[in-house]
């Protein structure tokens, strides 16, 4: 199949996600990854024991409601919870898996331009395997994600929170510093540093991120192999991407350990974060199943198609004219053998009654390049008009049925 779009200007195509989606599926389906299918609904304490009490999406974000037997179900917020809990499940937690996914999630947040209540993702995840290639891997595809869409003005921020013991050491440093403070903190990030203090490195706040420079860092906190490894992705994929360290990067979900990462756009306004993941060891475990290393990644669909610029590509458009209803059948088996021959030629044939004139607007309209006449005259002497509709000079002309299939194959 051909490329729909070449890239240039023409945004808000009916199916630009589509084509979007499509590219990235190839991406995925090129670094060996599996896809995978998980429900829409879920058991809502999945993502209390997996994404955490203590975040926004659990506190106050979470679709649900009560199914005949009152038990409280879910609509995903995200796909990683159900990921492990299928594998789990599916005792399959011994094994590694690379695995990709793509669908809609939920998230009661304030609507605004970026944040939707239901929005899609394209995620990956790779499990069974410890800190080290997968990292790598992760990275790559963001880069091969952000060159094939020609993403411009952007940049992948990574950063590395430690063993779960580190985090933990860090989080208490940071309450100690901040303690003496808190009655300067605004609401949000008073309530944060009690329920989970890292998210206060994420406020939005001008006065809190003033009081953070001289908070404790992360860096001093955690190994020198993990710093290592963020200078050695750093130096192998900044060619190719814009990749920063910034210690201050934490995500929003309790899951993560390890090394973490978000790929931003200055064009995207508030909500400038187009892609985030990371590593999230403990989580199989804490789901019930074995201790299995982990790692993933989800892209925001819609705030990720505002910064894709496509163009229609030059793919052929041919319109299929029949001008007699007691000649549709043949004329349409015609059509039929003519889409078999050349799929990457698109067919429009107008099934609706209608005038020669009012046909040819509508071919006129989808920008077709040439029109397949048949009238009564013509299918009895098996032949067919082939008439140019882009190139004045070209005149149009009448085949034979034999020909005009060879003329559809060849375009
Ligand atoms: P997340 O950072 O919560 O991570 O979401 C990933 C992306 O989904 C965001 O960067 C953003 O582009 C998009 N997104 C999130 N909420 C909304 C919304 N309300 N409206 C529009 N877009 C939104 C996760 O979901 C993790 N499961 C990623 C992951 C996979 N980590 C490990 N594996």
């Amino acid at each position: 199949m051909p490329d729909l779009y070449d890239d240039g200007d023409m945004n808000n195509m009916p199916s630009k996600l589509f084509e979007i989606e499509r590219r990235i599926k190839n991406i995925f389906i090129n670094y060996s990854f599996q896809e995978i299918r998980t429900p829409i609904l879920e058991d809502a304490n999945l993502f209390k024991r997996s994404v955490g009490s203590s975040s926004d999406i659990v506190n106050k974000e979470i679709y649900s409601f009560n199914d005949r037997n009152d038990k409280i179900i879910a609509m995903r917020p995200e796909g990683t919870a159900s990921v492990i809990r299928s594998i789990v499940e599916k005792k399959l937690d011994h094994l590694s898996h690379k695995l990709w996914y793509m669908g809609p999630m939920w998230r009661y947040e304030r609507p605004q331009k970026g944040r939707y209540r239901q929005f899609n993702q394209a995620g990956i995840e790779i499990l069974g395997i410890q800190e080290g290639l997968p990292e790598f891997e992760m990275i790559s595809v963001v880069c091969s994600v952000i060159q094939e869409l020609k993403i411009k003005n952007c940049l992948i921020k990574i950063n590395h929170l430690g063993t779960k013991q580190d985090k933990e050491a860090f989080c208490k440093a940071l309450v100690n510093f901040l303690e003496p403070y808190k009655k300067e903190l605004n609401e949000k990030d008073f309530e944060r540093l009690h329920k989970n203090p890292l998210r206060v490195l994420d406020s939005k706040n001008a006065e809190t991120q003033n009081l953070l420079k001289k908070a404790p860092s992360i860096k001093d906190f955690i190994d020198k192999s993990a710093i290592n490894l963020l200078n050695s992705i750093k130096k192998q994929f900044s060619d190719i991407c814009d990749i920063e360290i910034d210690y201050s990067l934490v995500r929003g979900l309790d899951y993560y350990s390890g090394f973490v990462f978000e790929a931003i756009s200055s064009e995207l306004g508030a909500q400038d974060s187009f892609l985030g993941g990371g590593r999230y060891d403990h989580l199989c475990s804490q789901l019930g199943g074995k201790e299995m290393p982990a790692i993933g990644m989800a892209l925001g669909l819609e705030r990720f198609s505002n910064l894709v610029t496509l163009t229609n590509n030059k793919i052929k458009m041919v319109s299929f004219i029949i001008l007699a209803s007691n000649i549709e059948p043949k004329a349409y088996k015609i059509a039929h053998n003519l889409r078999s021959f050349n799929k990457a030629v698109v067919l429009d044939i107008s099934l609706a009654e209608g005038s020669l004139k009012s046909k040819m607007r509508r071919a006129n309209k989808n920008n077709a390049d040439y029109a397949i006449i048949l009238g009564e005259e013509e299918l009895e002497n098996e032949t067919a008009v082939i008439k140019p509709l882009k190139d004045e000079l070209k005149e149009q002309q009448t085949v034979s049925i034999e020909d005009l299939y060879s003329f559809y194959k060849a375009l």
